[in-house]
């Protein structure tokens, strides 16, 4: 066979491969085999300087011509490829932009997360700053800073989980009181804080009793601090919170870290003192405790309650968000039911 028809053999049989090249991996590969440096198409030329001078040109212009032919046809089928290439990929990656969205479900904050955030923006409103207290504290700071040494009764009432003799889940906000009056420096003002937070307690959980619930304490301590000022400031707070028309009114109570102490009862926001289920037909609900803070807890804090004096409460948001809500049982806040915590969307 001479040199002229093994190339036309060649080319026959390579165009017959290219046309039936499936994809641009296939159609490289045998761009490489036929065209490159160890293909057959180079070997015809290598071969050619065994030819005769009149034969040699014409061979040699005879090969490149195959091979020009070859390349083009190789770049015509690539750009083919490409293209179905291309088309399979937009009809996979195509969406249906007719089908309906999925909704994105917002969440809400929690009802008492909103309520204390609540109260945080009067009292920030009223100069005073927002301290974090442990959840974990210590008997000293829990009890006996507060008044309450080892054996006095009113730890009855707040029995608690020990982690050991000396370390307990706090059962009231009352500690940060003391953690934060024996860190403050009068030399650069009044005290003036209040203290959100988780409180625990051994108790038999039902519709009003839960053995986690939440407290935010309150603290004011300056000289020539009053009773006025306690009255003052809690009537601010309960018309900001129940609505401009509401009353308060102090009942003698008995705390053992406040000298005297009171009962707060704000004047119903449901009926406004005719009498309703909220109040129990009272016209009034009972909302808070407060009083001078113990000259006692004033001294073991290193103030001197000759030179200072303060007032205290402890206010439970749980207790203001069922009535706020008409919530008939604590549980519902530690369930985490969407459905129950869902209602609450906040402002
Ligand atoms: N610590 C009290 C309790 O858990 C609540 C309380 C009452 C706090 C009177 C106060 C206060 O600061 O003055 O029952």
């Amino acid at each position: 066979m001479s040199l002229q028809d093994k190339l036309e053999a060649l080319k026959q049989e390579t165009v017959a491969k290219i046309d039936a090249a499936q994809d641009l991996k296939a159609l490289n590969q045998i761009r490489v085999e036929t065209l490159g440096k160890k293909g057959p198409i180079t070997e015809v030329l290598r071969g050619m300087k065994d030819l005769s001078a009149e034969e040699r040109p014409k061979v040699g212009s005879f090969a490149n011509e195959i091979r020009d032919e070859l390349t083009a046809k190789i770049e015509e089928k690539k750009i083919e490829l490409e293209k179905a290439e291309l088309d399979r990929t937009l009809a996979a990656e195509s969406i249906d932009i007719t089908l309906p969205g999925k909704a994105v479900k917002q969440g809400v904050r929690h009802v008492l997360t909103q309520i204390m955030e609540e109260i945080e923006d009067i009292f920030i409103g009223m100069g005073y700053q927002v301290v974090e207290g442990s959840e974990v504290e210590s008997d000293h700071y829990n009890f006996e800073r507060m008044n309450l040494p080892k054996d006095h009764p009113a730890r009855d009432m707040q029995d608690t989980f020990y982690i050991s003799d000396e370390v307990l889940i706090r059962t009231h906000t009352s500690p940060v009181q003391a953690r934060t009056m024996e860190k403050h420096d009068f030399s650069k003002g009044p005290l003036r804080m209040i203290s959100p937070g988780k409180v625990f307690r051994r108790d038999t959980d039902d519709a009003t009793h839960s053995h986690q619930f939440h407290q935010i304490e309150g603290l004011v301590v300056d000289k020539n601090i009053t009773m006025a000022d306690l009255k003052g400031t809690l009537e601010v707070m309960m018309k900001k919170m129940f609505g401009e028309d509401r009353e308060i009114r102090l009942r003698p109570s008995y705390f053992p870290f406040t000298e005297p102490s009171v009962e707060v009862d704000v004047s119903c926001f449901k009926c406004g003192g005719a009498g309703c289920n909220v109040c129990k037909y009272t016209g009034w609900i009972e909302i808070l405790g407060a009083g001078m803070v113990h000259p006692n807890v004033l001294r073991m804090s290193g103030i001197d309650p000759e030179v200072y004096s303060g007032f205290a409460f402890g206010l439970g948001p749980d207790r203001v968000a069922m009535l706020r809500y008409g919530v008939n049982d604590i549980r519902n806040f530690y369930q985490n039911d969407l459905r129950f915590l869902g209602q609450f969307k906040g402002e």
